[in-house]
Parts: C-alpha cells; structure tokens; sequence
C-alpha cells in the first residue's frame, strides 16, 4: 500500500473514490462543496432527503456522479461540527477503509484532513492533522491484513492500493515525514501481527530467531545474533533456562543491534518476552482459552515490528533489541514449584507457581541488557492475567524507575493512540516477594499481581533508566475478532521517533 499526500481539486481527482465528509445537520465541508458544486449539488440533494444523515461514522457510496473525475465518491459522516473527539475520529477512519474495501477501487483520494477533521483531534504533542493521518493509515493498514496464511485457500488480496491524502491548501511540509513514519510503523505492526498469530507449533523460538535473523539480511543496520543454551548456562541464565526445561524445543536469546547513531552514542534497549506458548509448565493453566498463549510471544513481536520500522526509517539513533524466546511446558524434566534457582544477577529466585514465568525469562535478559552499557532500558512482556483485570483491553499497563521517561512513553502512547496507563512502583509492595528460603520469590499473591511482577522486574534494572510495559490487555483480541493487534510497536516507534528528534 502507498500513501502520499498533496494539494488537488476534489472534482479533479482521477480517482477510484473521493472521500470526503458530511457533518450531521447537513454542513458541509469546504472539499464537499466544491465536489458538490460540481456535481449539480447531487450530494446537498441527497442529504436533504435523508439519504446521509452525517452520524459519525456513517458512509455512503456514490457512483459516477456527473461532473465528478473520479469513479466513485465515498461520503464520510463526521458527526456534530466541532463534536469530533480522537475516539470518533478512528471510528470514522475505520468506517471509510472499511467501506473503500468493499469497493473495486484500487486508489482513493480522501479529503480528510482539512477542514474540521483533523483540527479537533489535536492533543498536547501533535497537530491534528499528524494524528489523523497517522490513524487513517493504521486503519487503512488494519483493512489490509489478512490472518489467513494457513488456509488452504487464502482469501483475496485487499485491492486498494495507493491512498492519496487530498488537500485543498499546500499541506504543510512537516506532514510528508508523518506519513513515512506511519507507514514504516504501519508495516511494523503487520510483522508483529503475522508472527502473533502464527500457531506455537511454527512460531517457535528457532522460528523467531530466523525472522530476527532475516531482519539483519534485509536491513544493513541490523546486526542479529543467537545465543544457544550452552551460551546461557556460561552467563549463568539459571533462571531463564529453568523456564525452558520442560520443552524440547532449545530456547534462544536474541539479539538486534540497530546503529544509526554515532557508535558512541548510548542504546535504547527493548527487551521482549519471547514465550513461544505458555502453557503454565508443571503449574498448568486451566484448559479453557489456553491456545492464546500462543500470543505469549507479543512482546518479542512487538520488538522486531519495531525495529523494522526505525531500520525502514533510519532513525538516526541507537537501537537493541532483545528477544529470551522459550517455551513454557510440563515435563518430567520441567521446573516443578518450590525450587530454586540463580539468576545471572545472583539474585536466587524460589519459583512457586511455575507460570508466573515471563518475569523468570526476562529478569536474566534485563540483566544481559546492562551489557550494552544503555541510556534506557523498556521491556515489553505479555505477564499478567491481573493486568487485563485492572486496564482491560484499552490501556497497556506502564511502570518505569524514572517519571521523565513514563511521561514520555505515556506522551507517546497519545501520540500514536496506542495508549499506556502508569501503576505505582512503590517500596511499599516488594515484601510481598518474600521468600523464606532464597531472596526472593517469584509471585506475590493475587492483590496487585500486575505491580508485584513489575516490582520483581524492578530487582534487576536498578543500574539503568527501565521501563516495562505489560500488555497482557492489548497485545490481541478474543472471540469473533481473535487475532493479534500489533501493539505496542505504535507507541514504541513513536517513543524512537521522539527521541531521534522527529515530531
Ligand atoms: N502469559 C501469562 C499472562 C497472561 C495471562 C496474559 C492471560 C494474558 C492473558 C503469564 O505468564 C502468566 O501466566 N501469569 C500468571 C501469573 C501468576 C501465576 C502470578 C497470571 O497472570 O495468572
Ligand atoms: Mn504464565
Ligand atoms: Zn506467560
């Protein structure tokens, strides 16, 4: 899919299908008259009569109005002028890719970003017309994807193909780097979806180090590499490799290493956690939904879509990403609840429910991190049931030793309407880590489960700037609409953009 932007005439548009807006009430647009005036007033004509009511997110398609270059004209409803708030601006946005995919139509000019839309969605840290743009190529993106891969017979290809963003005044320059950017993060996010949703038995954790692997090939900023347990166990990862015991597949440590910065100039560090399936191991989870955790591997996911997307880009910054990828299964050689084991920190770790295991994985691969000497340190980790409990599917849970930086990734998390909500780091939890027989153990109970796994993290990132990001709620959908979302690589993209000094 392309995107690009300019300056044009609406009745000009050679176009597959115009769309433009139509606010309840009857108002019109600028765009809209023009197209109307041009079309013999057809659009005022059929408004009046109660064709288009202008409700938000309400569409009608038009064909070959007389007067009119393009072949079909999509109007949009906008709602009440001056109504339009950033929750119903991607509902209009949803409705129009929708409506525009169930055309022939293989290019589409929208007039969407001038006059009222666009203007209202501003937040604190980007115009409103950034942001719409940026959210009609994700839904334009969401549109696209297909999740069918594995049938035996794949359904067709979304025909659109080249979406143009029509204004009626010069768009301001600053917009065209909004749009690469919201393309690259767009295909970022298409990664993360594909590998989320592919089933454990092909996304293992071999698999996920070929993808990382085939990064590196295909961008020359990216350097992959492999750890093999053999390597671990000599960094003394013993709480990593207590997850894997139990799986015959070996596990891998990750690596991407994405300069494009002076080679002096601190990493940012993502770490993802790469659980491949979760079944729970010896503390086995119960039957009901159990194939989501096939989803386990998000937040390794959400690391490589955005690699890809600054490589794409070429941020000029310094980028690492790493991926502990391992299964979680019961075995007769799987860690069973109550042992003990070390961690690279030295920490001990006594492990009482072997399914609180995202922490076991990704408190070794924090430690790791402190190797490339970083300037921050976020990880990203599908890790509590209790998370989805308190934020639900909306907001991504967010907690960070240090404000400035959760206030960037919150600000980032607006920006790119992949929101984040901050819980509280307080001392006042970590006793409820205590272990009677090593320093620590490995769950808290079930009040404040999501903070307690964050407090466990926070034991092993106390030389660096960290965040961690649990997006139990967010990472996918269930039921009819089951499938991988492609969060956060919105925000976390955003985050790099920011940094590298792109608004
Ligand atoms: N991967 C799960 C967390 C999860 C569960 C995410 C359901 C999304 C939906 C994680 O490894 C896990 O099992 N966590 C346990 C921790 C508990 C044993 C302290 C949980 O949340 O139940
Ligand atoms: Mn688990
Ligand atoms: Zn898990």
């Amino acid at each position: 899919m392309e995107f690009s932007i300019k300056q044009g005439i609406p009745d000009k548009q050679r176009s597959g299908c115009v769309v433009v807006g139509v606010y309840e009430g009857g108002k019109l647009p600028a765009a809209t008259q023009l197209l109307d005036k041009a079309a013999k007033h057809a659009i005022k004509d059929l408004v009046a009569r109660g064709d288009m009511s202008g409700k938000s997110a309400s569409t009608l398609l038009l064909h070959k109005l007389p007067g009119i270059a393009a072949e079909r004209v999509l109007l949009a409803g906008l709602g009440k002028p001056g109504e339009l708030d950033n929750k119903t601006s991607v509902e209009i946005l949803r409705a129009v890719f929708t409506a525009l995919n169930g055309t022939p139509a293989k290019t589409a000019a929208l007039y969407l970003i001038d006059e009222g839309f666009g203007k209202d969605a501003a937040t604190s840290t980007s115009s409103g017309q950034a942001w719409i743009i940026r959210q009609a190529v994700f839904a334009a993106a969401e549109q696209a994807f297909r999740a069918d891969g594995l049938k035996s017979k794949p359904g067709k290809a979304a025909t659109l193909k080249n979406i143009t963003f029509t204004t009626l005044d010069k768009p301001a320059a600053a917009l065209k780097p909004v749009l690469d950017q919201a393309a690259a993060t767009a295909h970022g996010m298409e990664l993360a979806k594909t590998l989320g949703n592919l089933p454990g038995n092909v996304c293992t954790p071999a698999y996920l180090a070929a993808r990382a692997l085939a990064l590196g090939k295909a961008h020359k900023s990216i350097k992959t590499t492999v750890l093999e347990e053999k390597d671990m166990q000599k960094l003394g990862m013993g709480s990593l490799l207590s997850v894997t015991r139990g799986s015959e597949q070996p596990a891998k440590l990750i690596t991407l290493e994405y300069h494009g910065a002076d080679k002096k100039q601190k990493p940012i560090v993502l770490v993802g956690k790469g659980i491949t399936f979760d079944s729970g191991g010896i503390s086995l989870k119960p039957g009901a939904e159990m194939d989501e955790m096939k989803y386990d591997m998000c937040g390794a996911a959400s690391v490589l879509g955005t690699m890809q997307a600054i490589a794409e880009l070429g941020l000029k910054l310094n980028v690492v990403g790493v991926i502990p990828a391992c299964e979680n299964l019961p075995s007769g050689r799987a860690t069973k609840p109550g042992d003990i084991v070390t961690s690279m920190s030295g920490q001990t770790i006594e492990i009482l429910n072997t399914d609180a295991e995202g922490r076991l994985i990704l408190c070794d691969a924090l430690t790791y991190s402190a190797k490339f000497n970083p300037d921050t340190v976020i990880d990203i980790a599908t890790l509590t049931g209790a998370c989805v409990i308190a934020l639900g599917h909306v907001a991504s849970g967010l907690f960070s030793n240090e404000d400035k930086l959760a206030k960037e990734l919150l600000a980032a998390g607006e920006q790119a309407h992949d929101r984040a909500w901050q819980l509280p780091l307080w001392e006042d939890y970590q006793p409820l880590l205590d272990s009677n027989f090593a320093d620590m153990q490995n769950i808290g109970g079930r009040a404040g489960g999501t903070i307690t796994a964050a407090c466990f993290l926070s034991r092993f990132t106390k030389d660096y700037r960290w965040a961690h990001l649990d997006i139990a709620g967010t990472a996918w959908k269930s039921g009819k609409e089951k499938g991988a979302t492609g969060r956060p690589v919105p925000l976390l993209t955003q985050y790099l953009i920011n940094r590298a000094g792109g608004k």
